[in-house]
């Protein structure tokens, strides 16, 4: 036994004696929370300055890039004990060696923790996370991330860099793909089912990973769309928007937060107290750990807050900030900063005893091997289940924009010609951030699903996504004119969204449009089936297509999944989570905008003078919440039992909603409230409430909701949480652009001021 392996073994056995051993015989683990206190304690003891360093420090493995700098030197690193993390290192065999290094070639053998970017699922792909959202299926993302993790646990991974909570309205920011849409409410949901579905019940259960908050905060807000730009708001608007998807995470026992790469009024938020300090550990109590983002904390020397690095590590880690991505700052620099007084060794000791705190929670000190099985790993990977899972969500995922005299559902007596440049595409089809999906033979081109049902069709490519000249569309303009329909499966690469990847033109890229402007001289029906990471403009394809089908990047099963829906095997359900604007020009538009002193739709509004474009409509292409069925539900006026709601009081909101169309079919049943006047302007609306059910033909069901004084919160001018006395209107409906048919009113016993 090597020196180092003996004194590691001999200083675990020391620290975990009593309990640890109690709790082999008796397989009782994990300890109690006070336990592992006093275990962390133990070990706080006998850690040198230098090894409480190393538990700060996390390094990418050179298997995959996920940011600028990398670093061959980590398993140097490693070896020496400087590093407490490893990201970018993924598979059983592989985690298990660099576990092993750690284990039993440090002095005290303290396990590593794997992180890794499990987005939108790890081998099995499901839809980009805003399309997932679009399904508005809670059970469904917390399951989609609940078999994520279990795969990405079955191949030696404990932390996944998800879910993105950050609220996105800007159409041109790329990583707008990545998260829940521009909605607090909704988004605030889906962060509470994400970190659901990725942690569990119990850390320390063999498929549960950490689960991490990112990019705290406003991430979204990047000036201009532009990826890494600078965000400015008002404190009261990150409170309203942004911040509460953040907070539902940490209800839910989010074991970790990253911080985001923008500066937030004037302060780098990888450097931020205000929001490290002051929100998340005393005003939320949060007690996991928080990781910077990707070199973040030497960023903020280009933000221009830090000098130096030396000096950027002091501001990060005396802001908050527990551990350093890839940066190698802590690693660097800190030792020197402690010993010259600029950080306090007690708060090492915090941000050490929050990442070791959830080392013991996954029970990687009983066993660190734990995640490393590669029989399970087999068993595991992309099982059937897992992909009629991956195939229900892309279908519940996509959104019917548009179907022009009932073009959709298609019918097998059909002759189809299936054109473009993402129709039999296995590469782009899972979207960015797909983890270790397969972009080469797994994943269900739309070609594959028409040929795995044998639906009467004949393919040509006709176009790239882009091209550098003119392609032929011959072949293609054929086999429309021979066709009763043309499915053309179109859209952005996949590399167009995720990080990175801001665009200031929303249009189709290439000669795409073009290649619909032939196919429409044809005058052959077109169904447009999109793949895209945003919301695009589709003004032109709005009017050209007969139908439009958007498919985000449906994943694994999406070929098979937009077979279902284009042949009516699923009636499409799903629901816009962000605003298509009409053009670029719009953003930022979103639902629940505050109104203006000169609204354009008054009755009596001037002509002139009043807040609009003079070249486009206010109103966006598609609204929030908007998506057609291949049926059609009829709503009910809102009936509530009581036209007002005290302080300690709820009043319940029922309508009937009828499917008077003529299949089967899914809904979304939204409701829309508006606070009249307040002592600060209030949005024009504000979704508080849905749910999705199943109608039969002719069915009619009676939903509830019930709203209390709570969800009429807002922050006032003093940033504090309040109700306010007044009217409220409220729709109840399927999608946000609707006109209120009922109100309230709440009585506060305060009077306005
Ligand atoms: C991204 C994060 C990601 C990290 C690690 C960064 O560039 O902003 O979202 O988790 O890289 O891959």
């Amino acid at each position: 036994m090597k020196k180092a392996t003996y004194i590691s073994v001999l200083v675990l056995a020391i620290l975990l004696s009593s309990s640890f051993e109690k709790h082999r015989n008796t397989s009782y683990y994990p300890p109690s929370d006070s336990e592992i206190e006093t275990k962390i304690d133990s070990l706080l003891s006998i850690m040198t300055l230098d090894e409480k360093i190393g538990q700060t420090v996390l390094y990418s493995s050179i298997e995959d890039q996920t940011g600028p700098i990398m670093d061959p030197n980590y398993v140097n690193y490693l070896k020496n004990g400087e590093i407490g993390a490893i990201f970018n290192a993924t598979g059983s065999a592989f985690t298990r060696e660099l576990q092993k290094v750690a284990v039993e070639e440090t002095r005290l053998g303290i396990p590593l923790i794997f992180g890794y970017d499990v987005i939108h699922g790890y081998k099995t792909i499901f839809p980009i996370p805003m399309g997932e959202a679009s399904s508005w299926d809670l059970e469904l993302m917390e399951k989609t991330a609940q078999i994520a993790a279990k795969e990405a646990a079955a191949e030696g991974l404990h932390w996944t860099f998800a879910p993105m909570i950050d609220v996105a309205r800007d159409a041109r920011w790329g990583r707008i793909a990545e998260g829940a849409g521009e909605d607090t409410f909704l988004g605030s949901k889906i962060a509470r089912a994400r970190v659901k579905g990725f942690q569990g019940d119990d850390l320390n259960d063999r498929y549960s990973i950490l689960a991490c908050a990112k990019h705290y905060a406003a991430y979204g807000a990047a000036q201009a769309g532009r990826d890494y730009h600078t965000v400015d708001m008002s404190l009261n608007t990150l409170r309203e928007t942004y911040l509460p998807p953040f907070k539902a995470a940490l209800d839910q026992d989010v074991a970790t937060f990253m911080t985001a790469f923008n500066e937030l009024n004037g302060v780098p938020a990888t450097g931020n107290s205000f929001l490290l300090k002051d929100i998340l550990r005393d005003e939320w109590n949060f007690d996991g750990f928080v990781v910077t983002d990707y070199t973040s904390i030497n960023e903020m020397v280009h933000h221009g807050s830090a000098e130096t690095l030396e000096h950027a590590g002091e501001i990060a880690m005396n802001s908050g900030v527990d551990m350093d991505m890839q940066g190698g700052v802590f690693k660097d620099y800190m030792k020197k900063s402690i010993e010259d007084g600029k950080i306090k060794i007690s708060r090492l000791d915090e941000a050490v005893r929050d990442i070791l705190r959830l080392k013991f929670k996954l029970g990687l000190f009983e066993d660190p091997y734990k995640y490393s099985n590669e029989q399970q790993e087999k068993e595991i990977i992309l099982h059937e289940d897992h992909l009629e899972v991956a195939r229900d969500a892309a279908r519940k995922s996509m959104v019917l924009l548009k179907n022009e005299g009932d073009i959709l559902p298609l019918k097998n007596s059909q002759k189809i010609a299936l054109i473009g440049p993402l129709a039999d595409d296995q590469f782009h089809i899972i979207g960015n951030w797909a983890a270790k999906g397969d972009r080469d033979g797994i994943a269900v081109s739309v070609k594959e699903g028409f040929e795995a049902q044998n639906k009467n069709f004949a393919f040509a490519k006709a176009c790239n996504i882009e091209d550098s000249e003119q392609p032929d569309f011959t072949e293609a303009i054929k086999i429309a004119k021979a066709a009763d329909v043309v499915v053309m499966v179109m859209g952005e690469s996949e590399r167009m969204s995720g990080e990175a990847a801001s665009r200031t033109n929303l249009l189709l890229p290439g000669y795409q449009q073009q290649l619909i402007a032939e196919i429409k001289k044809t005058e052959t029906p077109i169904v447009l089936v999109l793949y895209n990471g945003r919301p695009l403009n589709l003004s032109y394809e709005s009017e050209a297509a007969d139908a439009i089908v958007e498919a985000w990047f449906p994943g694994t099963s999406g070929g098979h999944a937009v077979t279902d829906v284009l042949y009516g095997d699923y009636n499409p359900a799903g629901k816009l989570t962000v605003t298509f604007p009409r053009n670029v020009g719009q953003i930022p538009i979103y639902y629940n905008m505050k109104n203006t002193g000169r609204p354009q739709d008054i009755p009596g509004a001037h002509e002139r003078y009043v807040s609009k474009y003079i070249d486009v409509d206010n109103s966006p292409m598609y609204p929030f919440g908007y998506g057609l069925s291949y049926t059609k539900f009829t709503y009910g006026r809102p009936e509530l039992s009581s036209k007002t709601m005290t302080v300690d009081d709820s009043i319940t909101i029922s309508t009937t909603v009828t499917n008077s169309g003529d299949y089967d079919g899914e809904e979304v049943v939204q409701l829309y409230i508006k606070d009249r006047f307040a002592s600060i302007t209030r949005p024009v609306k504000e979704l508080k409430g849905f749910e999705k059910i199943f109608l039969k033909k002719g069915e009619t069901k009676t939903i509830e909701f019930t709203i209390t004084p709570e969800d009429l919160k807002f922050h006032n001018n003093k940033l504090e949480f309040v109700n306010e006395a007044g009217d409220y209107d409220l729709f109840v409906a399927g999608d946000s652009d609707n006109e209120f048919t009922n109100s309230f009113n709440f009585e506060f016993k305060k009077s306005k001021t």
